[in-house]
């Protein structure tokens, strides 16, 4: 499913269960010794994930370790990203040459719980073009996917900027046709003016993707 949403030389992998025997470096370990079973699980897979995309792109093995505000660490002239939600895990890496920059993140193809999450992460321009897609194509719960493709945005977002983004600070409009978004940044000092992405769902999970060429981003 990721695959089919990012472009030629992303290397992507995805899981929907987890395999037993997966090991981790020691480092990788040592970070996550006192994590309850599920972030377990999550954080050993994704790796295992994104081991088999390295390994497509020519790198061994090596620890995947969070750093500055849980961003990954990826071995020298790599770019990536990474996610995981209940059945799903996934990543995406390419090399540094080619890609400037790659965002993904997986969600539940579910509405957003009621009780104001909606209102805390769009805009009332976002909310109303939410309202044309459910009446055209009732069938996607694109409140969740505006969250999901926001989460990609910060993911793409950080590792060009180091810094945090709000929520209020990207508008995000899909095309629900073509099953594509763009992202528009409303921040003043920025290395581009926005993103474009792709979203998917199936399975009973929604998808949505940023791989950044080199050009697009401002040095
Ligand atoms: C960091 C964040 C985006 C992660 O998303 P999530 O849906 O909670 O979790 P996911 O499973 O999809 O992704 C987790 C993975 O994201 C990656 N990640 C975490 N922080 C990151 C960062 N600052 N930059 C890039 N990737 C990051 C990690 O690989 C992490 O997996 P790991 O801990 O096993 O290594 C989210 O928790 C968050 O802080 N969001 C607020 C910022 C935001 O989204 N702003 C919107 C801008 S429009």
């Amino acid at each position: 499913m990721l695959a089919s949403i990012l472009p030629q030389g992303v290397m992507a992998v995805e899981c929907f269960t987890d395999p037993p025997g997966t090991v981790l470096f020691p480092e990788e370990e040592a970070h996550i010794e006192r994590a309850v079973d599920k972030r377990r699980r999550e954080f050993t897979t994704v790796r295992r994930c994104a081991r088999i995309a390295l390994s497509r792109l020519g790198h061994p093995p090596a620890p995947l370790l969070p750093g500055l505000r849980g961003a990954p660490g990826w071995p020298e002239g790599v770019v990536g990203s990474m996610t995981h939600c209940a059945g799903y895990r996934a990543a995406a890496v390419a090399s540094a040459a080619k890609v400037r920059t790659i965002g993904i993140d997986a969600e539940p193809a579910e509405p957003l719980p009621p009780g104001g999450v909606l209102h805390s992460v769009t805009s009332e321009i976002e909310r109303a073009r939410l309202a044309e897609y459910a009446a055209s194509h009732p069938e996607v719960a694109w409140d969740r996917l505006l969250f999901s493709a926001k989460e990609a945005v910060y993911k793409a977002w950080f590792p060009l900027t180091r810094r945090w983004l709000g929520f209020e600070e990207a508008d995000v409009a899909f095309d629900p046709d073509e099953g594509t978004f763009t992202a528009r940044l409303l921040v003043a000092d920025r290395p581009v003016d926005g993103f474009t992405g792709r979203w998917a769902v199936a399975e009973g999970i929604a998808v949505t993707a940023i791989a950044t060429t080199v050009d697009h981003v401002r040095p």
